[in-house]
């Protein structure tokens, strides 16, 4: 071997040795990724999400993001799986947990860490509203970062089909059978439903029980103030099973987007759902669409509000902190409501970056009353609205009101609220 050879091998050898302590001197290679866990998959939700993944990606771009996701409206079928994974000692990094009474269900004393000192360091207490910030505190902590405000009484309507008919969007149910009857006489589906994920008749539901009892009435329902023997709510069960005689006939078989789609298609004519629609219909490039608070609840916002939660001993701490982080600011929400069909959870976005509908619900959010939506985790702790939800996904087919209304009654009742 020549001089120069040995030279070459001898220097080989040593920068493999640096790089072999080097290695074992940092312990186990670190993975360098974040597993984010949601249901959000159909369009406008991917969307948003992927749009704050950019931002996340731009200020970290080492870091590989595992998209965890499991379909299904309203965390129908994420949530099942996301508990198995928490007491299973499998978590994601972070996941989708709605702000309000759904934390219960997650023991996260047990199994997730409290943010407040994050809050702190981010000043995240200053530029979230008050009422939000209530709704997120459970047993005195903080355990989730909220991205958004949702609204979920918004009557969606085909503008055309409108036009067309000489119709005007209903303020009242009275006006909601009027016009219900107009359309269902040109062979047009007065109003889209899909039951199929069981939890959209009672998103349907709990803003019929708002028309009928008011704000305050309808959050007695979930303090014990007011009991469901109450009249009024007889009243909300009789209006739904009222409805539900103007709706597709397929309503068991679709999701929420798949009832949207009516409206795309011009074949039905109104559609009671939360505003993720907005995103949704934004996604399909569809502009014909106008929107109007559910018949009975002008001025009642019916709010939830997705935050992202941390759950303890994960496996990517460090990427998990800079998430967050990235989920409570101001670019990572400017990024992600106008595609979600959201409101910022912050107060500082800049609404010129919002369409018509949202720039609307921001006005709304700031002057309405606002009620927590239980079908979406705020008003109740989950065993309570998932019995809730079963009740009235029954009720949508069967429509026996004393029934209904006996078994809701029942639910608060074993949910130590009412006596
Ligand atoms: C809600 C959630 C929204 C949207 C909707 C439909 O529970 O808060 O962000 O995803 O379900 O899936």
């Amino acid at each position: 071997m020549s001089r120069l050879m040995r030279w070459l091998v001898l220097i080989g050898l040593a920068v493999l040795v640096i790089a072999l302590v080097a290695a074992c001197s940092t312990g186990p290679a670190k993975t360098n990724k974040l597993e984010m866990f949601s249901w959000w998959t159909a369009g406008g939700e991917a969307d948003g999400l992927n749009a704050m993944y950019e931002i996340y990606k731009k200020q970290y771009p080492g870091v590989e993001i595992i998209n965890a996701t499991v379909a299904g409206g309203a965390g129908t079928n994420a949530k099942a799986v996301l508990s198995t994974r928490l007491t299973g000692g499998d978590p994601p990094d972070s996941f989708q947990l709605h702000a309000g009474l759904e934390v219960e269900k997650y023991d996260p004393e047990k199994y997730l860490q409290p943010l407040d000192s994050l809050y702190a360091s981010e000043g995240w207490d200053k530029v979230f509203p008050k009422d939000l910030l209530t709704l997120l505190k459970y047993k005195d902590h903080y355990w989730g970062v909220p991205v958004n405000i949702h609204r979920a009484n918004v009557l969606w309507y085909n503008k055309k089909v409108f036009e067309d008919n000489k119709l005007t969007p209903p303020a009242t149910w009275d006006d909601f059978f009027k016009v219900a009857e107009a359309l269902k006489a040109k062979g047009i589906v007065p109003l889209v439903i899909g039951t199929k994920e069981g939890w959209e008749a009672g998103h349907t539901f709990e803003t019929i029980l708002i028309s009928t009892l008011g704000a305050d009435g309808y959050r007695g329902l979930w303090t014990g103030k007011v009991q469901w023997t109450d009249p009024k709510v007889t009243q909300a069960l009789e209006t739904f099973k009222k409805i539900m005689t103007y709706a597709n006939t397929d309503y068991s078989a679709l999701t929420w987007d798949g009832a949207a789609q009516y409206l795309v298609d011009g074949k039905g004519a109104m559609h009671i759902m939360g505003d993720w629609t907005d995103g949704w219909f934004t996604s399909k490039k569809y502009t014909g669409y106008g929107w109007a608070p559910v018949p009975g609840t002008q001025g009642v916002f019916d709010a939830l509000s997705d935050s992202f939660a941390a759950a303890k001993n994960p496996k990517n701490q460090e990427n998990l902190t800079n998430w967050l982080k990235v989920a409570g600011s101001k670019a990572g929400q400017e990024a992600f409501n106008p595609k979600k069909g959201s409101i910022c959870a912050r107060t500082d976005c800049d609404p010129k970056l919002f369409n018509a509908y949202l720039q609307s619900a921001m006005m709304d959010w700031s002057k309405d009353a606002i009620v927590p939506s239980v079908a979406h985790g705020a008003a109740a702790v989950e065993k309570w609205a998932t019995v809730y939800k079963d009740i009235l996904n029954t009720f949508a087919t069967k429509g026996d009101v004393a029934a209904a209304q006996k078994d809701l009654q029942k639910a608060c009742v074993d949910n130590g609220v009412c006596k």
